[in-house]
């Protein structure tokens, strides 16, 4: 269990005197290409965008430095996911999930599944199934439509590796993107997922259209194809039961709203594959976070794992002061989208 150290006097957005959780992405590769995904060229046959993609991971000599014992007994939860990669795809993913897990920690681990060997998912299972922690499986459909949206996985590779997972006794859950090419699979999905044993289903309605009805794309053959999203309301035909009301916001009112900032309410900062440190994922790389490290008068190159203490960057600006700062003044575009106006996919559990 978490424990509680001495008391912060001024916290900021991050406080090492409250339970912590972090979203870490342990590498920006990935074998897929998702034509929606921030590390693709959709009209370049969803290739990797080099301006962004570096082929980089952590390394589990930097998450030791970083994550002595004494400091995982603060942390509670870890969401392996990232803005870039697939966790599988970092040389150490095994032995880091070990390390942490050894240290009492909760890991939550997103992937598209197609990556590396049954025999890998068995060990990985071992391991995951000594504690609660679980994997996502981002799985958008079956046989014929997965790889549609999942670009260069195979269903058949991914079906075995999440067998082999499921097998240890380790728990799963599947996530599903309905679009309109695999909307009308959500029910035999859902019944797969329960025959294998996932122990939860959940269905991802993304906000990545926008006011678009279509997203181009080219295969990887060269074809065009046109993603459309799903229509109607396609979790209640699939549960048999309603489902349940979203909150309709006035998103489209730009009015000042406030920010309840979600990486400050769970003490959960972001630490990016190459070691920078982030307020959180939406924030990271963007014009937002480069003013705050300007007003801070600070470089975001000092606030690195690889340079610097994790525990030493936490406490520092802009996570005490200037970040509250802006919000006050209502000149974080991101923040006010994410954390006032509440942009973001949402989820629902079948
Ligand atoms: C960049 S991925 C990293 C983790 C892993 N590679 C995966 O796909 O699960 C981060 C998250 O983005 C989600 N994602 C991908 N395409 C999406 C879309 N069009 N709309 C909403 N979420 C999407 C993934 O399912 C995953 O939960
Ligand atoms: S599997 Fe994840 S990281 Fe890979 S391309 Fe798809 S969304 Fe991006
Ligand atoms: S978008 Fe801004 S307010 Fe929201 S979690 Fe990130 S830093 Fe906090």
């Amino acid at each position: 269990m978490p424990i509680a150290p001495e008391k912060d006097l001024d916290p900021g957005l991050f406080s090492l005197s409250r339970t912590l959780n972090f979203h870490l992405e342990l590498t920006d590769k990935c074998n897929a290409g998702c034509p929606m995904c921030g590390r693709t060229v959709e009209m370049d046959r969803c290739r990797p965008n080099f301006g962004k993609v570096r082929n980089i991971e952590l390394s589990l000599d930097v998450i030791r430095r970083n994550f002595p014992p004494d400091f995982c007994r603060r942390v509670d939860t870890i969401d392996l996911c990232g803005g870039l990669g697939d966790p599988p795809a970092a040389r150490e993913c095994l032995e880091i999930c070990q390390y942490f897990i050894d240290n009492g920690i909760k890991l939550i681990l997103s992937s598209n599944g197609g990556l590396r060997s049954e025999d890998w998912w068995g060990k990985l299972g071992d391991i995951f199934s000594s504690n609660s922690s679980f994997v996502e499986f981002h799985i958008d459909g079956l046989a014929d439509t997965n790889h549609l949206y999942r670009i260069n996985t195979r269903f058949s590779k991914i079906m075995a590796n999440a067998r082999a997972f499921l097998d240890t006794g380790a728990n799963g859950e599947w996530h599903f993107i309905p679009f309109k090419h695999n909307q009308h699979q959500l029910a035999e999905a859902l019944s797969l997922s329960r025959k294998m044993g996932f122990r939860s289903f959940q269905v991802i309605d993304t906000i990545r259209f926008g006011p678009s009805k279509s997203f181009v794309y080219q295969m990887p053959d060269g074809s065009i194809r046109h993603l459309e999203p799903s229509s109607g309301d396609i979790v209640s035909l699939a549960s048999g039961k309603n489902a349940p009301q979203q909150v309709t916001k006035a998103v489209d009112s730009q009015a000042t709203q406030p920010i309840s900032c979600k990486s400050a309410n769970e003490n959960r900062p972001y630490i990016v594959a190459d070691g920078s440190v982030s307020a959180c994922c939406w924030v990271e790389g963007s014009d937002d976070e480069k003013h705050m490290y300007s007003r801070a008068k600070l470089s975001h190159e000092e606030h690195n794992i690889n340079r610097r203490l994790l525990q030493e960057i936490l406490l520092e600006e802009p996570y005490r002061r200037i970040y509250p700062q802006a919000w006050e003044e209502g000149c974080n575009p991101v923040c006010i989208r994410k954390c006032g106006l509440m942009r973001r996919n949402t989820r629902t559990e079948l």
